[in-house]
């Protein structure tokens, strides 16, 4: 089906890192209408396997697709994008733009020639894929890489932790490993890891470029769409920020997470397929 441009754009993640992605497309399209769909009642995704994640991504944007009539779907979580991006693009088949966090900033990376050596600190799910490191090294041999898995960073800034001793302390701890020694770039390869971008940069006393998925992953969704022809030019209705199960803690933890109080509303996805 031809979709047009006053469609919503559908973005999802593993729960309410991805806001962050969310708020960089509101400010860099704020025509858009976005309808944004955190699987809580799932995460983290970061230590599932693949085939899991495939199944519950499918669902998620057959949700957005189908129900919500979205003309395009952000994947705004990196494990997802590493182990669902290529399957949703299959069983897609071109119908939709697709669009996931890692080819962005691979491009970014490679784009820029003063970096000699890269690293990358994500979710084992998406360390382990080794998608980032293929994708440099197919379009870009010579650059030198190393990858980190930071399992305890989302899970540490999901419940509030960072700029504060404790948040000090854990990333201390993974930076210094010596495996990071002497990189001149470092992918943040997990959508939470955006709150923490201040205290990685001081860690490095600003010396390193650092990479995320905000701005980036707008930019490039921007292109897409503008050459696609589906840019919108007015947006009808408010964006709407769904989440598969909710607490308390969800709630509070929206705002940090998108820069502004947001209204979370729960949509039980998974109950209704039981
Ligand atoms: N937001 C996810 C990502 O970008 C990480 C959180 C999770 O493990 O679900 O990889």
């Amino acid at each position: 089906m031809k979709h047009r441009a006053n469609q919503a754009i559908g973005i999802f993640d593993s729960g309410i890192g991805g806001l962050t992605v969310a708020n960089a497309i509101s400010k860099h399209l704020p025509q858009e209408e976005l309808i944004y769909f955190g699987d809580t009642a799932n995460m983290p995704y970061g230590d599932k396997s693949k085939d899991l994640i495939k199944s519950y991504a499918l669902e998620i944007t057959n949700f957005l697709l189908n129900e919500k009539k979205c003309k395009a779907i952000v994947i705004a979580c990196n494990t997802a994008s590493a182990a669902a991006y290529e399957y949703l693009r299959d069983v897609n088949k071109g119908a939709t733009p697709i669009i996931n966090v890692i080819d962005p900033i691979v491009e970014a990376v490679i784009a820029d020639d003063t970096i000699h050596k890269v690293g990358l600190i994500a979710t084992k799910t998406t360390v382990e894929s080794g998608i980032y490191q293929e994708k440099i090294a197919r379009r870009k041999p010579s650059l030198l890489q190393v990858a980190l898995p930071t399992p305890l960073l989302a899970k540490m800034i999901e419940e509030g932790f960072y700029n504060d001793q404790i948040s000090h302390a854990v990333i201390e701890k993974y930076l210094n490993d010596v495996i990071l020694d002497g990189i001149d770039a470092l992918i943040l390869g997990c959508t939470h890891y955006v709150l923490i971008r201040d205290e990685i940069n001081q860690h490095y006393n600003n010396q390193i470029k650092l990479f995320d998925s905000t701005d980036i992953v707008a930019l490039k969704l921007k292109g897409i769409l503008e050459n696609e022809g589906l840019l919108n030019t007015k947006r009808k209705n408010e964006n709407v920020f769904y989440i598969s199960d909710m607490t308390e803690n969800f709630r509070e933890s929206a705002k940090m997470f998108y820069g502004e109080k947001i209204n979370l509303e729960l949509y039980k996805i998974w109950n209704k397929i039981n």
